[in-house]
């Protein structure tokens, strides 16, 4: 295999001026180094950003691409917390956030198809208005776009009863190296013919292709839906009260926690409404969402509420319809900048367990914190297994620097005896590639490795990132 270009010739660069005129090329570092970062705090600097505007430009770049073996990086609003979008290994950025149509939303067939730029929570809003629903609700839905999570099958709140990302991508469009156009899947709710590409594409981080069209699955908009807070003097109630709502047959659309230490982050830079210090002391919350036909609603409403009761907590809120639920899921979804309140860098991890060990791995990740020194916030998707594990230190102080390693390292070997995985939802982009080995068995790494050079026999597309 011929290797990849180590940099851009000045025949290279005249192609891609030639390709992406105007604004399409960027390559004046004070413009590209926003283009090299992610929610990771990661940054390398591109060898140039180009921003293509059409399907043909990204035919063109990846036909091209590959004679000359130039490593391409796709990327969307880089609020990925691995590293997956960083140009780490050196490469073109190609950022296709202005390919933004929404193309159809379809009633009749419960579908829609759009660009990959289009924001999430846009589409989301464009969605209700027809009464449909898309479910995948990443904490960075305010900003991220369809296309960046499908790239990396975020997850989010909402995936206790709906699933993740991946369950809503019905096709994938994607242009592959050298040029030709793949287009998986279709408009069909089952479709079993042949191997499931668009499953791969799902997740696989832009090293298989560039996205150009995705069809995604809707369902009917719930009717209505419910918030329920609860606060607790120990988190060990609080993680006894998860149990009581799972036990009691309630099947809840979200299902969210936050530790002593998250919950410490999220009061420095918000009023919570849980009691704190000197009028009562939460040592965890519990974040529940219920949805669907307004008459069922009350009635599973009181059997939350009942349910959660019997943990014993320091007081219950609820919050009906959309307009008083928001800024309950709003201090949700802050926690993770939040932790930054706490110390001035994190590991943010991602881990996920089988349910029935959530107990065992959320006490465990607080033992090892206290053993290994650093300050450890637990948080996010109890209710799926899915557990953020904050671990906050000072990267300038060389000590609290290894034991955040080795703290992180203790947190993934815990994890994987318990039957669990290195990552729910980020994916293992830059930060979290050592350890795909750790998880991954020889078999299972050869299998992805042939996959990869099947699609991209070269290795041009995001090299460096996750699984080979
Ligand atoms: C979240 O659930 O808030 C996001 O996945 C980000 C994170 O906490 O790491
Ligand atoms: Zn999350």
């Amino acid at each position: 295999m011929t290797a990849l270009a180590t940099s851009l010739t000045p025949t290279h660069l005249h192609f891609l001026e030639a390709l992406f005129p105007g604004d399409g090329l960027v390559t004046r570092p004070e413009e590209m180094a926003v283009y090299g970062a992610d929610s990771s705090r990661r940054s390398a600097m591109p060898w140039a950003v180009v921003r293509p505007r059409t399907e043909e430009q990204i035919v063109e770049l990846l036909r091209w691409a590959e004679a000359e073996r130039v490593p391409l990086v796709p990327r969307l609003r880089g609020t990925g917390m691995s590293g997956g979008a960083v140009p780490a290994f050196g490469g073109v950025v190609v950022s296709t956030l202005w390919l933004n149509r929404v193309l159809d939303i379809d009633a009749e067939d419960f579908c829609a198809e759009v660009e990959p730029g289009v924001v999430t929570a846009e589409f989301q809003a464009l969605t209700q208005k027809r009464r449909l629903f898309y479910p995948p609700d990443p904490a960075s839905l305010k900003i991220s776009t369809l296309g960046g999570n499908v790239a990396t099958c975020a997850g989010g709140m909402r995936a206790v009863k709906y699933g993740v990302t991946r369950d809503y991508v019905l096709g994938v469009r994607a242009v592959l190296p050298g040029g030709k156009i793949c287009d998986a899947g279709g408009r069909a709710h089952k479709n079993v013919v042949g191997l499931d590409l668009t499953r791969l594409f799902v997740g696989s981080c832009g090293t298989l292709g560039i996205f150009t069209k995705l069809t995604l699955k809707l369902l009917p908009l719930p009717e209505s839906s419910a918030t329920v807070l609860a606060a607790f003097g120990s988190l060990h109630d609080a993680l006894e009260g998860a149990r009581g709502v799972f036990r009691a047959g309630i099947l809840p659309t979200a299902l969210e926690f936050m530790d002593a230490t998250a919950c410490r982050g999220i009061a420095q830079i918000k009023d919570v409404p849980w009691p704190t210090a000197p009028n009562g002391d939460t040592r965890a919350v519990l974040l529940l969402k219920i949805d669907g036909s307004a008459s069922a609603l009350a009635d599973e409403l009181a059997r939350l509420e009942r349910a959660l009761s019997q943990a014993g907590p320091s007081c219950l809120l609820k919050g009906l319809g959309p307009r008083e639920e928001e800024p309950l899921w709003e201090i949700r979804r802050l926690v993770s900048p939040a932790a930054f309140q706490l110390g001035p860098d994190k590991l943010g991890e991602d881990i996920a367990v089988p349910r029935g060990s959530t107990v065992q791995a959320v006490e465990g990740f607080q033992a090892l914190g206290a053993e290994h020194g650093v300050h450890v916030a637990c948080y996010g998707h109890l209710g799926d297994g899915n557990i953020h594990v904050n671990i906050i230190y000072d990267a300038q102080d060389e000590g609290q620097r290894a034991r955040a390693k080795a703290c992180k390292e203790a947190v993934f070997r815990l994890t994987l005896s318990l039957g669990g995985t290195i990552s729910g939802e980020h994916g293992t982009g830059i930060t979290k590639a050592p350890y795909v080995s750790w998880q991954l068995s020889e078999t299972e790494r050869a299998l992805m490795a042939g996959i990869k050079q099947v699609f991209d026999p070269s290795g041009i597309l995001n090299p460096g990132k996750g699984w080979v």
